[in-house]
């Protein structure tokens, strides 16, 4: 991870927001390649879910339109939705050292006679020692059964006998208390309780509250969904892993209204949807695993969740969280209807009947999938002078192509002006003349840029460029008119 977010940094794609201020714990800016990477990802999302959405069962495609809704909604919203009751992680603090640790996140070791002092570790601590030997102890078992284990096999009173993650005395650590994630600020000019506001915790939110005006202004029928992609917000505890865990991130939400009786049908279908997506675009089948959630573990509003994992080198060789693909019954319209005291209910004119649809929600954070998209992409390769490539689906890539005149002389840069103009309208690339052809290579092999064009002496007389293939380094001719339709079938699978 720290050769990624070194890399991310140095290229331009994620830099530490408030960087020259010391940064701010769990916020990220989005560098120039990092938004193109990121609005790809959005693109291909939106456009799979909103403008081309697949075939359904019946061969026939379905239906799912589009929403942006506010950030901020009135708070009785998240008095609905439960986020305000129950949108917690537990705390624990250290009074000595004024650290604070995710309680689910704390590994409690006991010495092997079981005598003395227990020893509190934090999984979230960003120590490869530590990770390592938690992940050998534990061999793959969450906290919470972990320590059951352990605290089964020797009773112990958990605070006053444990030495905490950063210090050496014990009972140093509060019991744990339970913190709600949710930002909150205040509306209009005076700062009380009335008008305390919140940010929303998941995009979801905005499409439970415009159902019904969606179903009023739109010819939409069940089953039918709809998607928004956003920016969220949660005050995480402990956030991590670069971009993984973060404050403020951006999520890709499908609500699909549906059927009590169709769920069994279309959460499956939707789960081969999402599976197909991520394969798509480069993620390989043996990085993705699928989690049945555990009922214990299960958000408030889920019966059922099936997690799409990918193996983000942090977790290695196990998985951690890509995308969620819950079943929230028709939790959120009962709660809305019941909090706003509006009839959501669902007017089913071929069956003469009116019901409150249940609700599959792929669910999936843009950021979360950019992390994944750059882990899946970097690669090693020690015979190039970079080092290090990162190997995007070319649809993916933030620069499709770059155009380099063998050198800054006049004969090479007006055609490769001509090119850059010609092809930019059509795809995002990259016109670089200055400094040595290979460290140009080398730095379009850091960012992923599937191929270059040269112009050279030759293309003056015979109108050919050299192409240049991003991962085999291999390396032909074609004619300049030919680049165009070369780039189309190369990133769209299309001439
Ligand atoms: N509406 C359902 C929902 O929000 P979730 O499992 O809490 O469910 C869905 O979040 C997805 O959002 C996750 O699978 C993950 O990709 C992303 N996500 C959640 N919390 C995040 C965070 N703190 N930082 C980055 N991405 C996050």
């Amino acid at each position: 991870m720290k050769d990624i977010v070194a890399l991310c940094k140095r290229r331009g794609f994620i830099f530490p927001a408030s960087d020259i201020y010391g940064g701010l714990n769990g916020f990220w800016d989005y560098g120039p390649l990092g938004v193109e990477l990121k609005n790809n990802l959005r693109d291909r999302w939106w456009r799979d879910m909103v403008i081309a959405p697949p075939l359904g069962p019946d061969g026939t495609p379905v239906n799912i339109v589009g929403l942006d809704s506010s950030i901020i909604q009135n708070p009785k919203c998240w008095e609905a939705s439960g986020h305000v009751g129950g949108f917690n992680d537990p705390m624990v603090d250290c009074r000595e050292s004024k650290k604070r640790y995710r309680a689910d996140h704390v590994f409690v070791l006991i010495p092997k006679d079981g005598e003395g002092h227990a020893f509190a570790f934090d999984q979230d601590a960003e120590d490869v020692e530590i990770e390592k030997r938690l992940k050998k102890l534990s061999r793959g078992k969450s906290v919470a059964d972990f320590n059951k284990e352990v605290l089964d096999q020797v009773p112990l009173d958990m605070f006053s006998n444990i030495i905490g993650p950063d210090v050496k005395t014990a009972g140093t650590l509060t019991e744990p208390r339970q913190f709600n994630m949710m930002f909150h600020t205040y509306v209009g000019a005076t700062a009380s309780e009335d008008n305390k506001a919140y940010l929303r915790p998941e995009t979801c939110a905005g499409i439970f509250l415009n159902f019904k005006n969606v179903v009023d202004s739109s010819r939409v029928k069940v089953p039918f969904g709809i998607a928004q992609i956003g920016k969220a917000f949660r005050n995480e505890v402990t956030p991590r892993n670069f971009i993984f865990r973060s404050r403020e991130f951006e999520q890709m939400e499908l609500e699909w209204f549906c059927a009590e009786e169709d769920v069994p049908m279309w959460f499956d279908f939707w789960v081969e949807q999402r599976r197909a997506f991520w394969l798509s675009l480069g993620l390989p089948k043996s990085e993705l695993h699928f989690l049945d959630v555990d009922k214990a573990d299960l958000a408030h509003y889920s019966s059922r969740t099936i997690d799409i994992e990918y193996r983000f080198p942090f977790a290695a060789p196990g998985f951690d969280e890509l995308e969620g693909i819950a079943h929230r019954g028709n939790y959120d319209l009962t709660q809305h209807q019941e909090f706003s005291g509006q009839k959501l209910d669902y007017f089913d004119q071929a069956e003469n009947k009116r019901f409150l649809p249940h609700v599959i929600e792929p669910s999936t954070g843009l950021t979360r999938g950019v992390l994944a998209l750059i882990c899946q992409a970097y690669t090693v390769d020690e015979n190039r002078p970079s080092g290090v490539y990162l190997d995007f689906h070319p649809s993916m890539a933030p620069k499709k192509a770059a155009i380099l005149p063998l050198t800054a002389k006049d004969k090479h840069v007006p055609t490769a002006q001509k090119l850059y103009l010609d092809l930019r309208d059509e795809f995002v690339v990259d016109l670089d003349i200055k400094q040595n052809i290979g460290k140009r290579y080398a730095r379009q092999d850091e960012i992923g840029t599937p191929y270059c064009f040269t112009i050279d002496n030759e293309t003056a007389e015979d109108h050919s460029v050299t192409v240049r293939d991003r991962n085999t380094m291999a390396q032909e001719r074609i004619h300049l008119d030919k680049v165009k339709d070369f780039l189309r079938e190369k990133i769209n699978g299309r001439s």
